[in-house]
């Protein structure tokens, strides 16, 4: 099996891979460009997702593509203790615990913490938008995860920018394939990244004002004593959420608005249908997660489906293919937000790492994708459009989504043509 994620083809349609993928007749085999395990099948990922004694996540902040020695050297400054995503036992059961205390996890906690901030930055964005020209719809999409992970954590907005570069450089030279010159620059910047974490971190502490939002918290929590918290673990959970917090749910949101701009139905019924719009979200996470790989590193021999992962082998769990296997999904590569078992996706993973970010996510999705098409009821994809993604082996956010407003009201776009994402 072969992945190929750096590609032209899987850029611009993953699902055409994952469909070739689940029609092999394994669901594990080893890929020798990559150098890695691909797992594929549902129950297989989620197995593997919620089994934290034979795989561990002390790979998955790793780089995918080998890095140069002179990118290795500079990466090694970010010297971050491993917390929550990056953890195993003991250290991820201690820190999951801890964020989970200090952030809602279900819908209705969600929208009495964050829902104000949520719809406020999301009034502010569309007011700002210039819908009377072409406009890129993915500006939005990153915006406003950015802006609104930067207010959790008690950041600054006026770095907001700043931290996007970083974050977006040190993706990049995890899950891309960046070029021995773009590595050191990336290398650089996701050094600047996590010294800009731990500045304001230990700022706050030697202050003794331990400020606003999420690192305030944690900090409150830590009560000067290293035994509930380091000041470094505290900042390597801030570099966690800020990495975790605004470019999946960029993605997310982008895929959301090209499925729902596809369908001039799908768009009118997000304005006024709470029921639709649960589903469409939950369709979308399915059918195009915004994370649909995802590494481990096995810590044993460990056979599957009968093949055998020596220990010690780093698997790409395919989290896109999962979503879309046929003994689980009817024809998985139709947009189908009325189907059944939509819920049983994987896109915020499994077991004991389950995204704890899901519910702000979901807000995040249902408070934009409601705003939009209620205060824009004609908005169309601009003609021609054809989804192209970054370049990225877990990542899926599109490069771009042009929209118009249609000047005669809404523009009938048929679905699965051109004009729209690929469902
Ligand atoms: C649509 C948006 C999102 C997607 C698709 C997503 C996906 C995921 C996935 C697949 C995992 C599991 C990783 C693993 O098994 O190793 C995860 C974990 C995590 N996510 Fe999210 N996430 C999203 C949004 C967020 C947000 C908004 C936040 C922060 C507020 C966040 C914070 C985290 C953290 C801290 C973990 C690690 C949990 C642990 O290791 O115990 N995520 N996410």
């Amino acid at each position: 099996m072969r992945l190929d994620p750096f590609s032209g083809p899987y850029s611009r349609d993953p699902a055409t891979t994952w469909r070739r993928i689940n029609a092999t007749a394994t669901s594990v085999s080893y890929d020798d460009d990559l150098e890695m395990w691909l797992i594929a099948g549902h129950d297989n990922v989620r197995a593997v997702l919620s089994d934290t004694t034979n795989f561990s996540n002390a790979a998955t902040m790793l780089p995918i593509t080998a890095l140069t020695a002179d990118a290795g050297n500079i990466l090694a400054g970010l010297d971050a203790p491993a917390v929550a995503v990056a953890a195993d036992r003991p250290q991820h059961l201690r820190t999951r615990t801890i964020l989970r205390a200090l952030m809602p996890t279900t819908a209705v906690r969600a929208e009495q913490q964050w829902g104000p901030l949520v719809a406020a930055r999301t009034d502010d964005l569309i007011t700002d938008m210039k819908v009377h020209e072409p406009t890129d719809l993915m500006h939005f999409a990153v915006q406003l995860p950015l802006l609104v992970i930067q207010d959790v954590l008690g950041l600054p907005t006026a770095t907001a920018q700043q931290v996007r570069a970083w974050t977006d450089a040190f993706a990049d030279l995890v899950w891309g394939n960046p070029t021995p010159e773009a590595q050191i620059e990336h290398a650089y910047s996701s050094v600047r990244l996590w010294r800009f974490c731990t500045d304001i971190v230990s700022g706050r502490v030697d202050s003794g004002h331990y400020g606003p939002g999420l690192i305030g918290e944690l900090l409150r929590y830590r009560n000067n004593d290293d035994s509930n918290l380091t000041v470094a673990e505290v900042a390597a959970l801030a570099l966690n959420i800020v990495g975790a917090g605004w470019i999946t749910t960029a993605g997310a949101l982008g895929n959301a608005l090209a499925h729902a701009l596809a369908d001039p139905g799908r768009w009118a019924s997000l304005a006024d249908d709470e029921h639709y719009l649960n589903l469409h979200v939950e369709e979308t996470l399915r059918h195009s997660p915004a994370i649909d790989g995802w590494l481990r590193l096995t810590t044993a021999d460990v056979t599957l489906d009968g093949v055998t992962i020596p220990a010690g082998s780093r698997c790409l769990v395919l989290i896109g293919a999962a979503n879309h296997d046929p003994s689980v999904y009817a024809e998985p590569d139709v947009f189908d937000p009325g189907r059944g078992r939509a819920g049983q996706h994987l896109a915020f993973g499994a077991g004991p790492h389950y995204c704890v970010g899901a519910a702000l996510a979901r807000l995040e999705l249902t408070t934009a994708l409601r705003a939009l098409a209620r205060r824009l009821p004609d908005l169309a994809l601009a003609p021609g459009f054809r989804q192209q993604f970054k370049t990225s082996a877990a990542l899926r956010q599109l490069t771009n989504l042009p929209v118009q407003q249609h000047p005669a009201g809404r523009c009938p776009v048929a679905h699965g043509t051109s004009a729209g994402p690929r469902s």
